[in-house]
């Protein structure tokens, strides 16, 4: 290879899993990695509090807080009630910054160096439970070269750390169940976003605090829903999927299509903000089991080049990821069931257009833009979108998600998908399933 690249950008590798995601290889190789415990419904706080008084011995109640910036008040809160319960100190480490810069991380492990956290808790929504998925990996294995990751890997951690806990403050992104950790590989020129992808990632604990999900304003609410949609259908359409993945994503579906408008519409809806969170992560325990879709691979690649929240732009590239892969597996019949369309006696090209056609209805409800076009902050032309053409091809095809396709992805597909994206018509999207 004559550039440093990530293993999963390897050509022979992209050849090589896309007959691993067979249905031949389902069941090859499937661990289910979740937390120990979650703690759910409105004491969450309180017990997951009695958990660590129980078990952080003397001379081990030390706790690093990952916050955000904008959310530092959860993180005081959770500082004081730990301290008032159960004695415990902390440490509040709110340099979080959007899209996960290394260069944070490493400010986290100094931070670590020092305090000798035996716990680490993230408070916020992705980027701190990735930053500080990043800091125990940085600070536990300071050897670790990303590029050579390769999951599944066993690293050992945990030496230093005893627990990484996650609690959400968004409902979407599911990383407080997931084993993978998004980060801005600033090392690299230009920077690009990388997954570390390894088991021992894995929140021990998660903690789903409602309260902490019931202020994101209608735009948050319904970008971060979207996500976990896009989770939930995205990684469904897999082959590579496993009955545990499947019972997670179905369930997922069910509820955010029953309580996310709700939860754009009306924010203090507490019912529809728990329910939310919980979907949120059920996906997660089901996509971070599988893989994200190839929506995913299309929409960061376009979000890191427009800067369109992450949600919004997996949301726009959903359509296209099921009417691709549609061609190569019937995995689209019980989304659409889900969805209330009836499949008897109709064609299997005649389910996939009601089923988008039916999630597009959906995307109108939540106020979520159905298309490139639609979009209005910032507003992107078609010239600035084909401008930016051949880069966001060269990223989505060398991201991980490539890899996991049902359907085989090269670069002149990746282009046509992204063509279409820009309108988003049911039409055009039906000829990525001909095609
Ligand atoms: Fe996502």
């Amino acid at each position: 290879m004559s550039r440093d690249i990530a293993w999963y950008e390897d050509p022979n590798l992209k050849n090589l899993f896309i007959k691993a995601a067979s249905n031949a290889m389902r069941g090859w190789h499937c661990p289910f990695t979740t937390p120990k415990t979650t703690f759910t419904g409105t004491n969450s706080l309180v017990d997951f509090t009695n958990h660590l008084g129980a078990f952080l011995k003397e001379g081990e109640k030390r706790v690093l807080i990952v916050v955000d910036k904008d959310l530092r008040k959860y993180g005081e809160k959770v500082a004081d009630f730990i301290k008032t319960q159960k004695g415990i100190d902390s440490k509040l480490f709110n340099n979080v910054l959007p899209d996960v810069p290394k260069f944070t991380v490493l400010e986290g492990v100094e931070v670590c160096k020092e305090y000798n956290p035996k716990v680490i808790i993230a408070i916020g929504g992705g980027s701190a439970m990735d930053t500080a998925k990043m800091i125990l990996l940085y600070y536990e294995r300071p050897d670790i070269n990303l590029n050579t990751m390769v999951a599944p890997s066993y690293l050992g951690l945990r030496q230093k750390v005893k627990w990484l806990v996650a609690m959400p403050t968004t409902s979407g992104t599911g990383a407080e169940t997931t084993f993978i950790a998004v980060v801005t590989d600033t090392d690299r020129e230009p920077p690009k976003k990388t997954e570390a992808v390894c088991y021992e990632l894995c929140p021990d604990f998660a903690v789903l605090v409602p309260e902490f999900v019931a202020s994101m304003p209608p735009y948050l609410t319904m970008g971060t829903g979207m996500d976990a949609l896009a989770h939930a259908m995205g990684s469904y359409v897999l082959t590579m999927s496993t009955e545990l993945s499947d019972m997670c994503n179905l369930k997922a579906i069910e509820l955010i299509l029953k309580y996310l408008p709700r939860s754009v519409k009306r924010g203090k809806d507490m019912e529809a903000r728990e329910k939310m969170q919980l979907a949120a992560f059920i996906t997660g325990m089901g996509f971070g089991n599988v893989s994200g879709g190839i929506e995913h691979g299309l929409g960061h690649s376009f979000g890191a080049l427009f800067h369109i929240h992450h949600g919004v732009c997996v949301g726009l590239y959903l359509c296209a990821s099921i009417a691709y892969q549609s061609k190569v597996t019937d995995r689209f019949k019980p989304l659409a069931k889900l969805f209330g369309v009836k499949s008897e006696g109709k064609q299997r090209d005649e389910i996939v257009k009601e089923l988008l056609i039916k999630l597009q209805d959906f995307m109108k409800l939540v106020g979520c833009p159905l298309s490139i076009s639609e979009l209005d902050d910032p507003k992107i032309s078609l010239e600035d979108y084909n401008a930016k053409m051949d880069q966001m091809v060269d990223y989505a095809f060398n991201d991980y998600t490539t890899l996991s396709s049902t359907r085989k992805l090269d670069p002149p597909q990746v282009r046509k998908i992204y063509d279409i994206v820009y309108e988003n018509k049911i039409d055009d999207l039906m000829e990525l399933y001909y095609m």
